[in-house]
């Protein structure tokens, strides 16, 4: 971040002298004066006049003169210093405006107050709460703190927020769409077990899609990282679960083959189901499969998801909730979009959709290797998928 030096007033050119539309000569008189437009051109020839480190007064100019005229325009205040910052020529990102700005409108008296600038700066730009940055003060003139001092402060106080927030429940929570976990979290699963996703994805799928005292049962128990979690988390341990799979990895899970036997529990008796099923109920993960036609791989993954989803429809209760994860195929022959095939399958066997997450694939993972080498093979430029989605879906 840039070093604040000692306050140097800058006075920007008066703002807009020269609109570029220019209005037609009205004949009679009008009451009010149209506002001027805004001319994204002149902004950042002004907004280039500032120093890089002259942060303070930059927000000064936003805040005082941009803003105003921009909103009386009916342009908010972030479309506003994204199109200055998109503008060919300007100097400043989007981010340094925003935290100019952000600076100047707390912190418009930043030259009466008794630290050094750089420390409201910093306190303007990290700190959302007004509350908080008012106890970060008192503490940093209390004690005498370096910027460094508080720097740390802020830091350490973001990783206790983050760890308590991991220990309330147990896992790392997410509140987003978008459920990215570079390493799987070592107590759920087994290592080094092929097709093994990392716990986080369970237990976060489980805490809002499930609530107390639900029946859960994971039909695709692989290496038990659903049965990990479910007996080991304190925040579920009001669950009752069943795990099941072809290949048991050990006593806790059931011996169950879903093409032949469905899933063997009573009509309407389930509240939610978490389906992980083989990379090759979608897609052929062999190189000799690349000539596969589209047709015939959509018709036979249509055909086991149809019997699937069926036994879901069967065993969950009204109101009962099934996740799926699955992801999208690019091939030589062309891209399937089997998330869209399942929302499809799903709908016609009456159930709504309730939620999509992302789940980011990270490096190391199989099917991004095999995809690869297919294209390798083929000589053809393919992209391939690094995404996986998690559809869940409500019975009626
Ligand atoms: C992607 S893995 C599930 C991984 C699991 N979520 C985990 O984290 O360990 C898919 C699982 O489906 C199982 N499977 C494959 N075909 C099956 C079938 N026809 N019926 C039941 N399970 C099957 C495999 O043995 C494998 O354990």
């Amino acid at each position: 971040m840039a070093k604040i030096p000692p306050k140097k007033i800058i006075s920007p050119k008066p703002f807009l002298k020269k609109p570029i539309l220019k209005k037609p000569i009205l004949k009679k008189p009008v009451s009010k004066p149209e506002p001027k437009p805004v001319s994204i051109a002149d902004l950042v020839k002004e907004l280039n006049s500032f120093n890089v480190d002259n942060y303070w007064d930059l927000g000064k100019f936003l805040v005082d003169k941009v803003m105003p005229a921009a909103r009386k325009q009916g342009l908010f205040e972030e479309q506003v210093m994204k199109m200055i910052s998109s503008h060919p020529g300007a100097k400043f990102p989007f981010s340094v405006l925003k935290q100019c700005q952000q600076y100047y409108a707390y912190y418009p008296d930043v030259k009466k107050r008794p630290l050094a600038e750089v420390f409201y700066f910093e306190l303007a730009t990290k700190v959302n709460e007004s509350r908080k940055r008012e106890q970060y003060e008192k503490m940093a003139l209390e004690n005498k703190w370096t910027i460094s001092d508080l720097r740390k402060k802020i830091r350490d106080d973001e990783t206790a927020r983050r760890i308590d927030e991991r220990t309330k429940y147990g896992f790392d929570l997410r509140e987003r769409n978008v459920w990215s976990f570079d390493t799987p979290d070592p107590r759920f699963g087994k290592p080094n077990t092929k097709g093994r996703i990392p716990g986080q994805i369970v237990a976060n799928a489980l805490y809002f899609y499930t609530n107390s005292g639900d029946y859960i049962v994971d039909p695709f128990a692989g290496s038990g990282t659903t049965a990990d979690i479910l007996d080991s988390l304190p925040f579920f341990s009001d669950r009752r679960w069943k795990m099941l799979d072809m290949n048991p990895a050990d006593e806790r899970i059931i011996r169950n083959n879903i093409l032949q036997m469905g899933i063997p529990e009573q009509s309407a008796s389930v509240d939610y189901l978490f389906l992980d099923p083989p990379k090759d109920f979608t897609f052929k993960d062999s190189t000799t499969d690349y000539d596969v036609s589209l047709e015939a791989a959509k018709a036979d993954f249509v055909l086991k998801f149809k019997g699937i989803i069926r036994e879901c429809a069967r065993i969950l209760k009204s109101g009962g909730r099934v996740s799926i994860i699955c992801e999208p195929a690019f091939t030589p022959s062309g891209y399937i979009d089997f998330p869209n095939e399942l929302i499809n399958l799903f709908k016609d066997a009456g159930f709504k959709q309730i939620g999509k997450v992302y789940l980011p694939t990270h490096s190391g993972e199989s099917s991004t290797k095999t995809t690869q080498s297919i294209s390798d093979v083929k000589g053809v430029r393919m992209l391939n998928s690094d995404c996986r989605e998690l559809l869940t879906f409500q019975k009626n």
